[in-house]
């Protein structure tokens, strides 16, 4: 009904809106005063964490894009290699797996059976499990040795949003987690990003205040069969989450690359007019990407593309090369998809409903499936 609604046209407007307070709910009560974090739903001792040798996350779907980030992030920041695979390919490759492995297991219902078959198997292989979950008691978690919730809320709308970013912040939380347990040449930086975690719901709600255009462009591209989605680091990931949203939502062609892969093949794609949306990571940090990400879009702009960069304030040098620019509040250079998917989800959400599609429901999906 449209009360259950709030207001909102779809639930998923009403989930997109509510990210903020999603993405602060799943930070409350986990960094203490003195701005270290503690998280004592991760039920396995500090002497186990010192102990692991490698992290392997399964997720499916928008969880395992969210498992594609947190990579960057852990690999970082503890420098323990990490792995990311599709939940359904996991078990079946017979994983090299072992009691100093541990595996995150990433699912916002909890019931996915891809994912819940893949953490037996760890478990069967004497590897610990830790669940980031959104829905309390559901079966993941309670068959995982630890588990991290999300407090996202219910997520009603088949196509994940809020439970996305709060995914996301989990595996900052862990990942954090893990270099403090273990200590990390990264002392002062692991500092500075919690800091800069505590704030992110702030720059979430500021994206949501300026998506007007974004929608104004969305409408403009209903009759279009495909778009791409190039991205560098862990704008790559934001990329893909874009294209898979595009797909289930406004059932178009989308697909999502790594900017610098577009040479190797992608780039024959490009002709007149085709909408290309570039994730431009941050100027400062990792200027060199930013360099490269700059000389792509070039690339494909010089062959007749049309570039929907997002990028952040301030970053003058990207201004030249976008046709439509949509800025997105400066963060460090690993919390950047928290704030760039925003964008993305309503992009989306605006296709579908320009193209006459049910975007809570869209067909032949299922909000959990409950099946292999
Ligand atoms: C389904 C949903 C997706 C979701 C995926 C994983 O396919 O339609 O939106 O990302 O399952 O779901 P989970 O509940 O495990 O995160």
């Amino acid at each position: 009904s449209a009360a259950e609604k709030g207001g909102y046209d779809y639930f998923m407007l009403k989930e997109i809106a509510e990210q903020p307070k999603a993405v602060a709910d799943t930070l409350l009560g986990r960094i203490d005063a003195a701005g270290s974090l503690s998280l004592d739903e991760v039920r396995i001792g500090a002497g186990e964490l010192r102990e692991v040798d490698k992290v392997v996350i399964i997720a499916c779907g928008t969880a395992f894009h969210a498992g594609l980030i947190a990579k960057y992030a852990i690999e970082h920041w503890t420098r323990i290699p990490c792995e990311v695979e599709l939940a359904s390919e996991f078990r079946y490759r017979d994983p090299i797996l072992g009691h100093r492995t541990l595996v995150i297991a990433i699912s916002q219902s909890g019931e996915t059976m891809d994912t819940l078959m893949a953490l037996r198997h760890a478990r069967e292989q004497g590897s610990k499990v830790l669940a980031i979950c959104n829905t309390n008691g559901s079966t993941i978690p309670r068959e995982s040795d630890a588990a991290l919730y999300t407090h996202a809320g219910p997520e009603v709308a088949v196509a994940s949003t809020k439970a996305f970013l709060t995914q996301l912040v989990a595996c900052y939380l862990v990942a954090l987690y893990l270099a403090q347990v273990r200590g990390t040449k990264w002392g002062d930086e692991i500092g500075a990003v919690i800091r800069d975690l505590s704030r992110i719901a702030g720059a979430v709600e500021r994206v949501l205040e300026t998506m007007e255009p974004v929608r104004a462009l969305a409408r403009t591209l209903a009759s279009k069969d495909t778009v791409l989605f190039l991205g560098r680091h862990v704008g790559y990931p934001v990329a893909l989450e874009g294209a898979l949203k595009l797909k289930e939502l406004a059932y178009m062609h989308a697909e999502g690359f790594a900017a610098g892969e577009l040479k190797h093949g992608p780039i024959a794609l490009i002709e007149e007019d085709l909408p290309v949306v570039v994730v431009v990571p941050s100027p400062q940090a990792r200027s060199v990407l930013h360099d490269k990400i700059v000389s792509n879009i070039q690339e494909i702009r010089a062959r007749g593309a049309r570039t929907i960069v997002i990028a952040e304030e301030g970053d003058e040098a990207v201004a030249p090369y976008a046709d439509h620019l949509i800025r997105i509040p400066a963060t460090p250079t690993l919390l950047q998809p928290v704030v760039a998917t925003v964008p993305l989800q309503v992009f989306a959400c605006e296709l579908a409903t320009a193209r006459g599609n049910e975007v809570d429901q869209p067909r032949n999906l299922a909000k959990s499936v409950t099946v292999e």
